[in-house]
């Protein structure tokens, strides 16, 4: 399945979701706020944000948390991710994050990180992750 580019409406929507989310990070250890919305293909939106603990690799990405909550929820489809941070340039996906993302979506899924001031870049799943490894390529 190929991803048509967003709406303008739709992405307002997401990217004022996944800004909002950054208040929903606990993030007492880096004090980095990562706040996500993912756009599912029926139009619903999923958010989530950074989860830390006190044993540092033991806390998830904001991605992570999004896409297992979309995941859980029944939602299978995705249009698109939007990842808000207050830095700039806006951060891109880390490794473990991309491989996650990478089990639910394909190379034309368009990924948008907005930076502190709302402005954004936007770059493909087989832009971040290329040449991966994906559901389709363990021998049946
Ligand atoms: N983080 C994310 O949630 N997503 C990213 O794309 C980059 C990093 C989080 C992990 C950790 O809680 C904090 O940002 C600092 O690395």
């Amino acid at each position: 399945m190929s991803n048509s580019p967003l709406t303008a409406s739709e992405l307002e929507v997401l990217s004022t979701k996944a800004i909002a989310a950054k208040a929903t990070a606990y993030c007492p250890y880096s004090k980095f706020r990562v706040g996500a919305c993912i756009l599912t293909q029926k139009g619903e939106c999923i958010t989530g944000a950074n989860v830390e603990n006190v044993s540092y690799p033991v806390g998830t990405c904001a991605e992570r948390v999004a896409f297992g909550t979309a995941i859980v929820a029944g939602y299978k489809e995705f249009k698109a991710i939007a990842v808000a941070t207050d830095i700039k340039p806006g951060a891109s996906p880390c490794g473990m994050c991309r491989q996650f993302m990478r089990e639910f979506t394909t190379p034309s899924f368009p990924v948008y990180m907005y930076d502190g001031d709302g402005n954004h870049t936007m770059m493909t799943m087989g832009e971040l992750l290329p040449n991966s490894f994906g559901p389709n390529d363990l021998p049946k």
